[in-house]
């Protein structure tokens, strides 16, 4: 069973056990023996079970079971020590159960609580707030239910409950206490290169009404259109782009997805520079020293601006291209899909280079029918030895980029994302759903590992839980328990070798993104990577996944590192990486 349906599963388990006791309970307290005996036995039965999932889990990684081992089993021992002899075995009056069952009730519904609002690290402080909330509800549900709790209970249960709280409530507020605190915009000058401009560019950002697919869309758009223009350059070129905002009154700046500019170039508001507003211009200058496939978005309320249009592609040749070299760029807009369609004749013979790109929020399929074909590059980065492929298709996360070439046959070709068709060059059978998805950890020649020791080690492991830091209390995507300004950053030093251990303990797939690097991928899930050494900025890492990457530190700054399903890095899951 893989880690993520483990995660399901414990879930699911959870949620029946704390659901069979309290409702055991209940079913108790108004003296309905068989449906309390019935709850209560599956109250049990879904405790006993989770022995099985919680240990199951703390063998795929210590991150995905600390507060199960323990918060929720001691709390669940308690309970089954409490309620399971009441349940098997109850007395005349089923009424005199209730208590002990609803105990295990609340037993359960903390260790689940501590799961779902807060997760990984366990801390103390948050295992002595379930307990105080355990006893406090057991108490109060004692009263209401007219028992006559023992007087020397009821005092120690308070005593345990004010403790639990005070104590509890204090080492929470000081692990939070301790984060650094994260970077601001730094009043460096700005390192944008002093060589003359080779090529130019001016991209106005403004609401726009653009056309897709026959229906008026209202879009925010660089130069009226979505997406915006195609940036091209030849390795060497200075590349010089004059960002001006008309009316986007959130402010727009202009991040080159993938691309590692000196950290002054980087488009990140808050932290590189300030947003640019109505009426102001920011100019980006760097030298295009790495050829591949791009993209460019704004970075300002960048679920937002990203969403409504402001991006587009940027490409950088090592020399000008032969036969048919098209960029392919995916997204959403206001629920339509882009690019349409388009059909082109291609000469037989023909080298082709369909450079893709994901420029959604979240995974793309891509599936190229009726010829072989190699994937040239991934994120920029050429592979060694790709081998030819056929009848396979291709995920690519948010944000990433795939270059497919191959010499066009004589019949004909197309390219389908998620089934649809975007490129054709004639009429193909477009049955791909059901084709085997390449493994890019499998694809091409490996070679050594260039590092036997690393610098400095981060783990990040990704999930949800409440934050009570933010202006409006959030449920947040975390990282390590915290959301984004909370989150301590990531400190390294210039030539460092630095290895991310990147964890996901929750239900949902976060494609990993860091500025200014690209990183090595070393393995997924303790298996090293086997094919061509792969260089990513962008990553899906799925439910239950461990990835460990690396990279040396290069690119002195501070740089964005966070999830690319940008609604989830607006919502907390951004942290940094900064150069002491
Ligand atoms: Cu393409 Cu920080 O993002
Ligand atoms: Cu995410």
């Amino acid at each position: 069973m893989s880690t993520g349906s483990l995660l399901v599963g414990d879930l699911l388990l959870t949620i029946l056990a704390a659901g069979g006791w309290l409702g055991g309970g209940a079913a108790a307290a108004v003296r309905r023996r068989g449906l309390a005996r019935g709850l209560a036995a599956l109250g049990l039965l879904a405790t006993l079970a989770r022995a099985i999932t919680i240990a199951a889990l703390a063998r795929a990684g210590w991150w995905f079971a600390a507060e199960k081992v323990l918060i929720a089993a001691p709390l669940s021992l308690v309970a089954v020590v409490v309620a399971g002899p009441r349940a098997l075995r109850p007395p005349g009056d089923i009424r005199a159960v209730a208590v002990g069952l609803l105990f295990a009730g609340y037993a359960t519904s903390a260790g689940l609580l501590v799961t779902v609002l807060h997760g990984y690290p366990a801390s103390a402080g948050t295992g002595l707030l379930a307990v105080a909330g355990v006893v406090a509800a057991t108490v109060v549900t004692w009263r209401a239910l007219g028992a006559r709790p023992p007087r020397a209970a009821s005092r120690v249960a308070v005593a345990v409950v004010v403790v639990a709280l005070v104590t509890g409530t204090g080492l929470t507020a000081a692990a939070g206490g301790r984060a650094p605190s994260a970077p601001h915009a730094h009043d460096h000058p700005v390192d944008r290169i002093a060589a003359e401009p080779t090529r130019l560019f001016t991209l106005t950002a403004a609401t726009a009404t653009v056309r897709v697919s026959g229906r008026d869309v209202a879009a925010w758009a660089f130069n009226g259109q979505v997406p915006g223009p195609e940036l091209t350059a030849t390795v060497g070129d200075v590349v010089q782009v004059t960002l001006r905002n008309r009316d986007i009154g959130r402010g727009v700046t202009l991040h080159w997805h993938g691309y590692d500019v000196p950290n002054g170039q980087d488009g990140v508001p808050g932290v590189t520079q300030a947003a640019v507003l109505p009426g102001e211009e920011f100019v980006y200058r760097f030298r295009a020293e790495q050829a591949g496939t791009y993209w460019y978005h704004t970075h300002s309320v960048s679920d937002v601006g990203v969403r409504r249009g402001l991006y587009g592609v940027l490409v950088v040749r090592p020399q000008p291209p032969t036969g048919l070299d098209l960029t392919v760029p995916v997204h959403t807009l206001a629920g339509l899909a882009l690019p349409p369609a388009r059909s082109e004749q291609v000469r037989a013979g023909a080298p082709v280079r369909l450079r893709l790109i994901n420029t959604d929020s979240t995974t793309h399929r891509y599936a190229l029918a009726g010829t072989a074909f190699r994937v040239a590059a991934i994120d920029g980065v050429d592979l060694r030895g790709p081998t030819p492929l056929a009848d396979t298709a291709v995920l690519i996360p948010a944000g990433g980029r795939y270059d497919l070439v191959f010499d066009a046959p004589p019949t004909p070709v197309a390219l389908l994302v998620d089934g649809r068709v975007v490129f054709s060059t004639g009429p193909v059978s477009t049955a791909t759903g059901d084709w085997p998805l390449l493994d890019p950890l499998r694809y091409g020649v490996p070679v050594p590992v260039p590092w036997s020791r690393y610098d400095r080690r981060f783990t990040l492991v990704l999930d949800r839980g409440l934050d009570l830091r933010a202006l409006v209390p959030r449920y947040a995507h975390t990282v390590n328990g915290a959301a984004d300004r909370d989150i301590p950053p990531q400190v390294v030093r210039l030539g460092d070798v630095v290895r991310f251990t990147i964890v996901n303990r929750s239900q949902v797939v976060h494609p990993w993104h860091l500025h200014g690097h690209h990183v090595l991928v070393l393995s997924r899930d303790g298996e090293p990577a086997a094919g061509s050494p792969l260089w990513l900025d962008s990553f899906d890492v799925r439910p239950g996944e461990v990835w460990e990457v690396a990279f040396r530190a290069d690119n002195p700054g501070v740089w964005a590192n966070h999830c690319h399903n940008l609604a989830h890095a607006d919502a907390g899951m951004t942290t940094h990486l900064m150069y002491s």
